[in-house]
This record gives structure tokens, C-alpha cells and sequence, in this order.
């Protein structure tokens, strides 16, 4: 029996109609036709399906469509503002941060969202929060480059941060 969801993807207002066992991803890329979100493994583990829900990132490929409802999502697909590059992806061009591209659009989602919560990284730091990306291309040393100058062109643009933790209350 088919299921109505509602939710917000890359800004546009959605209703769809889909099977209640569907994944985010399959709804992204089979349904909404955002084929830049990729699936590597449909286990949970190589993080090419990442995507953003409520701005944090997640894995698309590893929760049903029907628990987004009512939820913002953010696709590669939605990064690009008003035909430039977000700074992010600007960064992974720019350090060359890929070959074949395959994990590309969710290695930036992953590391966009890093950035919004910890905006000074070193590259231990990327290394760390990134370790649930795969690449199997570049030997990661462009792509923790391609964070931290992306991290460094968000910063300048008033974009990072933007979903850090609030900060512990303050103790007498
Ligand atoms: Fe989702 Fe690999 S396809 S983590
Ligand atoms: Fe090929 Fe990462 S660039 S898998």
C-alpha cells in the first residue's frame, strides 16, 4: 500500500507517493531523479549516498523515505547557488580532491557539513570525521586538502558554522 510523504528538497516543496519500504535514496535518485546522490555499498558504510536532513548529514541509503517527512533535504544537486560553486566544491576542483568521482558528491556533503559544526579543522581532524566516506581513487591527500581550503573559502563566505552545537551553559 503506497504512503503520501511531504518534505523540502534543495528548497522546492515535495509530495510524493511511494512504497512505505522505499529508502531516501532510492526516492532521491528513482523518484525525484537527483542521481548525484551515488549508492556504493547500500550498507550504511562507503557514505557516497550522503546527503543532508535538517543540515545535518546522513546516509540516504540508510533510512526509509516516510521518516523524512516533514524533514529539509539537501542534495549535491542543491549546493550550487545561482550557477556558482559552493565554496566546498569549489575547493574539491580546485585541489583536484577526486579522479572518477564516484564518492565526490558525498564526500562534499559530508565535509559541508563538518565545516557547519567545526569550522577550524587540521587535516587529523578531517581524516577522523570523514572516515565514514570512501575513496577508492585518491589516496585521500588532495580531498583532506580540498576540506580544509573548502573550510577556509566557507569561513570567508559566512557559511560555516552555521550548525555548530549550541555552546554548554555556562557553570558557576
Ligand atoms: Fe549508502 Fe554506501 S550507499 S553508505
Ligand atoms: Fe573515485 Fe573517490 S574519486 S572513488
Amino acid at each position: 500500500m503506497a504512503i503520501s510523504i511531504s518534505l523540502t528538497v534543495n528548497g522546492a516543496p515535495i509530495s510524493a507517493s511511494i512504497d512505505p519500504n522505499t529508502l531516501l535514496v532510492q526516492f532521491l535518485r528513482d523518484q525525484l531523479r537527483l542521481t548525484g546522490t551515488h549508492v556504493g555499498c547500500d550498507t550504511a558504510q562507503c557514505g557516497a549516498c550522503t546527503v543532508h536532513l535538517n543540515g545535518r548529514a546522513i546516509k540516504s541509503c540508510n533510512i526509509l523515505a516516510v521518516q523524512a517527512e516533514g524533514a529539509t533535504i539537501t542534495t549535491i544537486e542543491g549546493l550550487a547557488k545561482d550557477g556558482a560553486l559552493h565554496p566546498m566544491q569549489a575547493a574539491f576542483k580546485h585541489c583536484h580532491g577526486l579522479q572518477c568521482g564516484f564518492c565526490t558528491p558525498g564526500m562534499v556533503m559530508s565535509a559541508v557539513s563538518l565545516v557547519e559544526r567545526q569550522p577550524n579543522l587540521t587535516g587529523d581532524d578531517v581524516r577522523a570525521q570523514l572516515d565514514g566516506n570512501l575513496c577508492r581513487c585518491t589516496g585521500y591527500h588532495n580531498i583532506v586538502k580540498a576540506v580544509l581550503e573548502g573550510a577556509e573559502g566557507m569561513k570567508s563566505a559566512g557559511t560555516a558554522n552555521a550548525n555548530a552545537p549550541a555552546a554548554a551553559p555556562a557553570t558557576a
